[in-house]
């Protein structure tokens, strides 16, 4: 059973779930940084376990093996709230993390009940130590680890404009390949499948959430369009 979240807390809370390259690490970073407050990018710890258990040469479906990790992860993480950076016994992960592969591998484990439930309170844990508030990124902050945020956003783009951010060549203004955006696409559409279909907390917009689809946006629009959302519902 999956714990219910704290009832007391301090600090404000925006959920932000979506499909992968909707753009939330770039633009809630920045939101972030102009705000003073925390940016929790909760993918990093689905990543960071694959890695390991990858690193060590361990099965991705190996209960046993994925639960000691996380204890030992939970243990050793030292991660930096302003830069983002995740260390485990001295060894800087980040980066490995943000590799296609290990996008995959994350979403992988993620569809293991275990691993959710395990990284559920570390989740919690940092998030709460926000100061001011925090904004927490990821495919279930809005319905599962704080549905009692103060404002949820379901972000989204179209598979175009996602797999031509991934590209990185949207901004860059340059042709992208063709059959080079087509592997990109599929990609993207395989995790968003399997992160949508998985049984344990798959991605859905949460029926609060508000619908932010930035496929006509680019990042400083977006950005802007995220801080007038927060400062419409909450008082910062
Ligand atoms: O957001 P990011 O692409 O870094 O996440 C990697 C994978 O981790 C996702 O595809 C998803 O399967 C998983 N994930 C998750 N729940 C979260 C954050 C990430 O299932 N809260």
């Amino acid at each position: 059973m999956i714990p219910s979240a704290p009832s007391s807390r301090t600090c404000k809370i925006v959920a932000v779930d979506g499909p992968a390259g909707s753009g939330k690490s770039s633009v809630c970073s920045e939101v972030c940084r102009q705000l003073g407050w925390t940016y929790v990018n909760t993918g990093f710890l689905y990543r960071s376990i694959a890695l390991i258990a990858r690193q060590r040469n361990q099965r991705l479906d190996d209960n046993e093996a994925l639960s000691g990790i996380i204890n030992e992860f939970c243990e050793a993480l030292q991660w930096d709230p302003k830069t983002q950076a995740v260390g485990f016994h001295g060894q800087n992960l980040s980066p490995q993390l943000y590799t296609d592969q290990a996008g995959k591998d994350a979403s992988s484990i993620a569809k293991n009940p275990l691993v959710r439930e395990l990284l559920l309170p570390l989740q919690r844990k940092l998030t709460l130590q926000s100061p001011v508030g925090a904004i927490v990124d990821g495919r279930d902050i809005g319905t599962v680890v704080f549905p009692d945020a103060d404002l949820k956003i379901f972000m989204t783009a179209s598979l175009e404009v996602r797999a031509l951010r991934r590209m990185g060549q949207l901004q860059e203004g340059q042709q992208p390949d063709p059959a080079e955006l087509e592997a990109i696409k599929t990609s993207i559409l395989q995790r968003d499948q399997q992160d949508a279909k998985r049984g344990t907390a798959p991605l859905i917009q949460a029926p609060d959430a508000i619908v932010f689809d930035t496929s006509d946006l680019d990042i400083k629009g977006s950005i802007d369009a995220m801080i007038q959302l927060i400062k419409t519902h909450i008082k910062v």
